[in-house]
């Protein structure tokens, strides 16, 4: 009797290895507690072939094509591309930007602007992987808890889905765009009176006693959409990998996703050889990187306290994968400071990019690992900016406008008279303008 075949996906426990179906609904292994992660079936291509399969649905209109996600379904969810809640996402610029590259000593730094995504983050990328499983599996409703981008992606995906949405927040700590996006988008929104690990114990629990779909990064679907940030940038680098790929990490969902999408890359011979991975945190919610020091011998946890609240985490949920993804590339992880982050986003947003917080940490890390030797300064660098320049209206117009001192990159606006004098007072001030004669 022939076996029956195998599902074109199925979810695996990453610690006892027990198998469940792709449909079922728990986030973490109900025998073990431990994370699961979703296996696909190999892929009928592989190699050069696949590589090709790819780009050439970048000339087609199918919905799914369209999407910098669903592009590469075959390693994302396969079969499940027909019914994608898509906007679409992903197809983000990796540029090059001559003055962030020389801020942080290096020749070659690429910058991966996740921030063009819908609703200005990564998460998109693995919210309409998510938000498709939550309507394969009629979720009545969806929810996470979040420091502000996740929930403004779930809020709008689940709207366009048609499926209620709860987003758990901490109250005052979530950055002036992030909150109006989950008001905006229709999300029923919880202020938390705790911190982001509050609101996650409080989701988790709301998950499994309350039936809602849970949409963290532990759910393994999300992984599956994020991992093709790093298909994508391999892709427009012409599948020739760069020696090092930076990403600021907070719950350590993407550290992980870029982990599993590497092994991947070199498992289906996408790639020869794997970029090292470099995570960075803010040195005020460091909780991995005091685990890396110690070789990772434990798991930390912190009180959280930064100023890039996207990444203020004091323990966070990804930790064991995020491990593996850190050891299977010879990665590493560093931290910088709160100074460091905010000369690093002005430096960023001068250039004309421009990022929120989180995302310059990783610019502020390439930077230090370049000081110390890690990063060679000729080695290709890939950073990654997480989310736009506009989530985070409010720490701009105090850096900006309001710092008293001034920080040293703070461009303040000038209040005049409406009188053209003063136009040309300031012009000729600000630029040495020579007027035309
Ligand atoms: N950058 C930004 C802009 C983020 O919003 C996040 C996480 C990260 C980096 C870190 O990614 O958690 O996968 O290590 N934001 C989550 C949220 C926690 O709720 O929006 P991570």
């Amino acid at each position: 009797m022939a076996l029956p075949e195998r599902p074109s996906s199925w979810q695996v426990c990453a610690r006892c290895e027990r198998e469940r179906s792709a449909l079922s609904a728990e986030t973490s292994c109900p025998d073990c507690g431990a994370l699961l992660e979703i296996r696909h079936r190999d892929p009928l291509e592989t190699g050069e072939n696949l590589r090709r399969l790819w780009s050439s649905r970048r000339g087609s209109d199918l919905p799914a094509d369209l999407s910098g996600v669903w592009r590469f379904r075959e390693l994302v969810l396969p079969g499940a591309e027909a019914e994608a809640v898509t906007q679409p996402e992903g197809n983000t610029p990796l540029t090059l930007r001559a003055p962030v590259a020389r801020w942080a000593g290096l020749e070659t730094l690429f910058l991966k602007h996740e921030g063009m995504n819908p609703t200005g983050s990564f998460k998109d990328r693995g919210m309409t992987v998510g938000v498709t499983q939550a309507r394969r599996l009629k979720a009545r409703a969806v929810a996470c808890a979040s420091t502000g981008n996740t929930s403004a992606s779930l809020a709008s995906y689940a709207a366009a889905a048609g499926i209620p949405a709860l987003v758990l927040v901490p109250a005052g700590q979530v950055a002036a765009g992030k909150l109006a996006q989950a008001l905006a988008y229709g999300a029923r929104t919880l202020l938390v009176a705790g911190d982001f690990d509050a609101c996650f114990e409080l989701a988790r629990e709301a998950a499994e006693k309350l039936g809602v779909y849970l949409l963290n990064s532990i759910n393994p679907f999300r992984i599956e959409g994020q991992k093709t940030i790093v298909f994508e940038a391999l892709e427009q680098l012409g599948w020739d990998p760069p020696d090092w790929i930076v990403v600021p990490a907070g719950n350590l969902g993407n550290t992980a996703a870029f982990g599993k999408a590497l092994a991947e890359a070199e498992r289906l011979g996408l790639v020869r050889r794997l970029p090292r991975l470099a995570a960075v945190q803010a040195s005020g919610a460091n909780p991995f990187a005091r685990s890396f020091r110690e070789g990772f011998a434990r798991p930390h946890r912190v009180s959280a306290d930064t100023l890039a609240t996207a990444i203020k985490i004091g323990n966070p949920a990804s930790y064991d994968r995020a491990v593996q993804a850190i050891r299977r590339t010879n990665g590493v992880v560093t931290e910088v400071s709160d100074g460091e982050i905010l000369e690093a986003k002005a430096v960023v947003d001068a250039s004309g990019l421009g990022c929120e917080p989180a995302s310059a940490a990783a610019v502020a890390g390439a930077r230090r690992l370049a000081a110390e030797g890690i990063i060679g300064r000729q080695d290709r660098v890939v950073a990654i900016l997480t989310g736009h320049v506009l989530k985070d209206p409010g720490l701009l117009l105090s850096y900006h406008q309001q710092a008293d001192p001034p920080p040293p990159r703070a461009n303040r606006p000038i209040e005049i008279e409406p009188r053209l004098s003063e136009v040309e007072r300031v012009l000729m001030r600000s630029f040495e303008y020579v007027l035309p004669t």
